[in-house]
């Protein structure tokens, strides 16, 4: 089928919407219909070419929700007409990792999606009759998709697809770091450094763990004021000198969990050594940029604090997307606050550029 598509053509260049072909789906495979998708730092870090996994010319957009259209043969848990949120971590529920409750890091289609195709090796995407690769394992800044069944999450039709669309990437990263990676303590003290929609998720996270105090680090005024709307009780201008405020606030100790959500080593540095001593856990989430490296003083570590990374929040999306919508639901998440701008997929590239100038925390493409 003929579909409209934003293809990163080159990198550093503005996308370029257009016709592209898209073909059924095979065996283990859905059709989705995209209804909506949110614009990511992932998306604009490949497309700037920063990424150094990044190819091109691919179908960039990762943050997607839609309805199924068709299922390819064998396809058992989705159905046409589900309501369903992209998965770029999959779920297998088969593999050694998929069965341990200590990672969701699923190794059933690794490799084949690292490297832009579907789990038999090849793609659905093409143009001029040449395939075209996937990106994410996702490619959902298109009018459809196809992806296979492990990767997609059955949600509530009740949820509207423009807010479940979030639960796909940066809202899932953020609350599951504090809920699954850390595992937040009700009562306990803990710092989120970065109020974009990671950091925010992870404030969320926090509260939704019943911690005590949540402090929100960030150089954003008006960012922290939203971080307080989602359950922030302290906020900080970031900077240097953090770490020392964070130790005199927590009685000369320093938190019992810290996260970091905004890429930068140097704030990673600041979550490891505001972490409190004999217990503190530091979670990372932000990407750090090409070649770049953690600066951890070993005496950090000796004295009881430890460090961990966590990747889509450490959530199984299949089993894990679904509660979470209906927790958005019930009131527990206000997911409407972080949708800044509705964009047209023709105005993808503005997405971009409303990112770049922190304009909101996050556009959504509306494919209505
Ligand atoms: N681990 C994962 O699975 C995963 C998934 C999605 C995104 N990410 C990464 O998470 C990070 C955050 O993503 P986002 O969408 O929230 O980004 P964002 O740019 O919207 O937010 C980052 C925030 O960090 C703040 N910041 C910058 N310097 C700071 C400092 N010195 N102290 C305190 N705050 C500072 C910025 O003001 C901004 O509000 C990115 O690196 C992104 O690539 C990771
Ligand atoms: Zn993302
Ligand atoms: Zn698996």
């Amino acid at each position: 089928m003929k579909m409209r598509a934003a293809v990163l053509e080159e990198f550093g260049k503005p996308l370029v919407v257009q016709e592209v072909d898209l073909a059924e789906p095979k065996g283990g495979e859905v059709l989705v219909r995209l209804v909506a998708c949110g614009v990511c730092h992932t998306d604009l870090y490949t497309a700037s070419g920063t990424d150094p996994s990044g190819y091109a010319p691919t179908v960039l957009g990762h943050e997607g929700a839609g309805v199924v259209e068709a299922i390819g043969e064998g396809v058992s848990d989705l159905a046409v007409g589900d309501h369903v949120v992209t998965l770029f971590s999959a779920q297998s529920r088969e593999c050694d990792h998929c069965e341990s409750s200590r990672t969701n890091l699923c190794l059933a289609i690794r490799e084949p999606q690292g490297q832009g195709y579907l789990p038999d090796g090849t793609a659905r995407l093409s143009r001029d009759s040449e395939p075209m690769r996937h990106f994410m394992g996702t490619s959902t800044f298109a009018e459809y998709t196809v992806m296979p069944e492990i990767a997609l999450a059955k949600v509530t039709p009740e949820a509207p697809l423009d807010r479940a669309c979030l639960f796909a990437c940066g809202l899932t990263t953020g609350i599951g770091a504090a809920t699954n990676t850390a595992k937040v303590d009700a009562g306990s003290t803990c710092v989120v450094f970065g109020a974009g929609m990671v950091g925010l998720g992870a404030v969320v996270g926090c509260r939704l763990q019943e911690a005590d105090r949540i402090i929100c680090v960030d150089l954003s005024a008006e960012r922290l004021e939203l971080a307080r709307h989602h359950g922030a009780t302290e906020t900080m201008i970031g900077g240097d000198g953090a770490v020392e405020r964070i130790v005199e606030t927590t009685g000369g100790f320093g938190a019992d969990f810290t996260f970091e959500a905004t890429g930068n080593v140097g704030v990673m540095r600041q979550a490891v050594e505001s972490a409190r001593m004999g217990w503190g856990l530091c979670t990372v989430a932000g990407v750090a940029g090409k070649g770049e490296t953690l600066d951890v003083i070993p005496r950090f570590l000796i004295t009881g604090r430890r460090v961990c990374g966590s990747s889509f929040g450490g959530v199984k999306g299949r089993d894990e997307v679904p509660q979470l919508v209906e927790r958005y639901l019930a009131g527990d998440i206000d997911v409407d606050s972080f949708v800044s701008h509705k964009l047209a997929l023709d105005d993808v590239n503005h997405g971009f550029e409303l990112m770049e100038a922190q304009d909101g925390i996050r556009s959504v493409i509306d494919f209505a």
